[in-house]
């Protein structure tokens, strides 16, 4: 099993965004856009998705060399549970590794933090 963390200054988002419009569509798939830019203040959903998508990195150079922002998409189910799709080289190396990696998301006015964990021959 093998755990990553990141915590972000949700106004350090905020600014990165404002300042570089682009950031969004780089860092954000169509589908995290939708979510969180349809509430009211978008910026901790944003920040706290941006932690876990960085606390993936953090699962290891070995998993995470070469994938890309979009590779790592943070959903929501039914009752707004965050849940994570693999797309492109994250979702090869899931496959490959059989590894399975859960996610836990939280924010408050200044920051947000998501811990992921990678677990290996759970495959779901
Ligand atoms: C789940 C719940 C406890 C989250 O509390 P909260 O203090 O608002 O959450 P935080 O600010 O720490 O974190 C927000 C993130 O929690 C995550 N979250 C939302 N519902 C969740 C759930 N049911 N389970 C796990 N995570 C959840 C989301 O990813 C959310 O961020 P997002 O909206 O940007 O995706 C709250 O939404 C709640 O009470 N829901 C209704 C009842 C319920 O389902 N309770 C759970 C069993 S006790």
């Amino acid at each position: 099993m093998l755990i990553g963390v990141d915590l972000v200054d949700i106004n350090r988002i905020q600014k990165a965004i404002e300042r570089t419009p682009r950031f969004l569509e780089r860092v954000f798939t169509p589908a995290e856009r939708e979510y969180c830019l349809c509430k009211t203040n978008p910026y901790p959903s944003l920040a706290v998705r941006f932690a876990a998508k960085e606390a993936v990195r953090k699962l290891g150079k070995e998993y995470s060399k070469g994938i890309r922002f979009h590779d790592i998409e943070i959903k929501n189910d039914e009752e707004g549970r965050p849940y994570i799709l693999l797309h492109g080289l994250a979702w090869q190396r899931s496959q490959e590794n059989r590894i399975t990696i859960d996610v836990s998301l939280s924010h408050s006015r200044n920051q947000a933090i998501a811990t992921v964990i990678a677990t290996r021959g759970v495959f779901k």
